[in-house]
């Protein structure tokens, strides 16, 4: 174990997939960092029972309400805010001998404190850095920045890396895949769970299919409910909230989702804390994004409930699921596609039944809770030792 002291920086409270693989790094460094986090809710209170020191930054408002398609000058007016965050930031960080920004926001603040607080910084970038995620501005101000004070960058996915450097980011990065733990998938009674959610949504013994991520456009459930039209039978469940400002996008889910062709048949359950009950209650797990999806912690986890997985083909998809002998791949916004994916996994109990296994291998295999811990703690470690050596030589 090191003596690094970490002070780590996420914008959000809400449980992103971003925020749950930090979770599981908080619970592992728990004894040697801080998380600081610039608004409240339940990500909170998961790393306090985690056991890990957490604090919000209050007064944090103006900052979080710029868009990921917002422009230069409208961002502008948030620069007295900004200013107190980042000193409040700095001073944070002299208990610490690194911080490690977790966010797109956190990367802003964090670079401008890593100045005045003079400490190393690792931004672990989660998020596909194209037009089809962050306004040009975003990109600009965010890739400067890393090129800028960033000592290390942590991408999530080849696919993640690939675009830092396409957008004209020069710090290395080093990727590291999220790692799930498997243990909360194998401990499910997978019979009892499947026959409490088919109870609790009335669909009988019918096909039944599951997306469980936030609902956002670029998630693509609406291509799930396109897919449910041409597949009378089967019953879709949407697993997930609208985390960050996407409820005009739930209300246009649950309007098309009120259309005769599906209407019964599409099961908004808002966001859960049991998923690996509620995968393993499904026949297959699908995911729809229709923008490059950065990892996907999702499609892992339903492989590690044993479950046939249907993911979009692009991004770090492309980097889990091996098409035809893990998972099946479609290519994103196709909902005949899907439909047919999902058709012909239905139709055929015995194929079903490879893909799950060999995927479940897969992800055991490459996805390792352990390995990804250990290959973070390296980078954090060396970072923080190279730092040190600098100030003392
Ligand atoms: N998730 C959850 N409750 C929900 C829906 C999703 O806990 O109701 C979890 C899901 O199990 C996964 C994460 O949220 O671990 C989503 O991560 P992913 O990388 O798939 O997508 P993101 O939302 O980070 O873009
Ligand atoms: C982000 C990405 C998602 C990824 C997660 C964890 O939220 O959207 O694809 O799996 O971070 O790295």
């Amino acid at each position: 174990m090191s003596n690094s002291r970490i002070l780590i920086v996420d914008q959000t409270g809400q449980l992103g997939g971003g925020e749950l693989s930090l979770l599981d790094f908080a619970r592992h460094r728990r004894k040697d960092c801080d998380v600081l986090l610039f608004s409240d809710g339940p990500f909170r209170e998961r790393l306090e029972q985690a056991g890990v020191s957490v604090a919000v930054e209050q007064g944090a408002n103006d900052v979080l309400a710029i868009s990921r398609e917002q422009g230069l000058w409208s961002s502008l007016r948030v620069v007295p805010n900004l200013a107190n965050l980042v000193w409040a930031v700095a001073m944070k960080s002299r208990r610490s001998n690194l911080l490690y920004a977790n966010s797109q926001k956190a990367l802003v603040v964090c670079a401008l404190a890593s100045v005045i607080g003079r400490r190393p910084l690792i931004w672990h970038l989660h998020d596909i850095l194209t037009a089809s995620h962050f306004s040009a501005a975003m990109r600009a101000i965010a890739i400067r920045l890393a090129n800028w004070r960033a000592s290390c960058v942590i991408a999530n996915s080849q696919a993640t890396a690939d675009a830092f450097a396409a957008a004209g980011g020069r710090r290395r990065a080093v990727v590291i895949h999220n790692g799930i733990d498997p243990a909360p998938f194998s401990n499910v009674d997978a019979e009892a769970a499947g026959t409490e959610l088919r109870r609790q949504i009335g669909c009988g013994d019918s096909p039944l299919v599951g997306v469980f991520s936030r609902l956002a456009f670029w998630k693509g459930q609406h291509i799930a409910i396109e897919a449910a039209r041409s597949t009378p039978d089967v019953h879709v469940v949407l697993v997930g909230g609208p985390l960050f400002d996407e409820q005009a996008y739930e209300d246009k889910l649950r309007r098309e989702a009120d259309n005769a062709e599906v209407r019964g048949r599409i099961h908004f359950l808002g966001f859960r804390n049991d998923i690996p009950a509620l995968m393993s209650a499904v026949d297959i797990v699908i995911h729809t994004s229709i923008a490059p999806e950065p990892f996907g912690r999702v499609i892992v986890e339903g492989m590690l409930a044993q479950k046939p997985v249907i993911a979009t083909a692009a991004g770090g998809a492309l980097e889990i699921i091996e098409d035809g002998v893990s998972g099946l791949l479609v290519q994103p916004g196709d909902a005949g596609a899907l439909a047919a994916a999902m058709r012909a996994i239905l139709a055929s109990p015995n194929e079903r039944a490879d893909l799950a296994c060999r995927g479940y291998e897969s992800a055991l295999r490459k996805f390792s809770l352990e390995a990804c811990l250990a290959a973070t703690d390296e980078v954090v470690d060396v970072t923080a030792g190279k730092s040190a050596r600098r100030r003392f030589s």
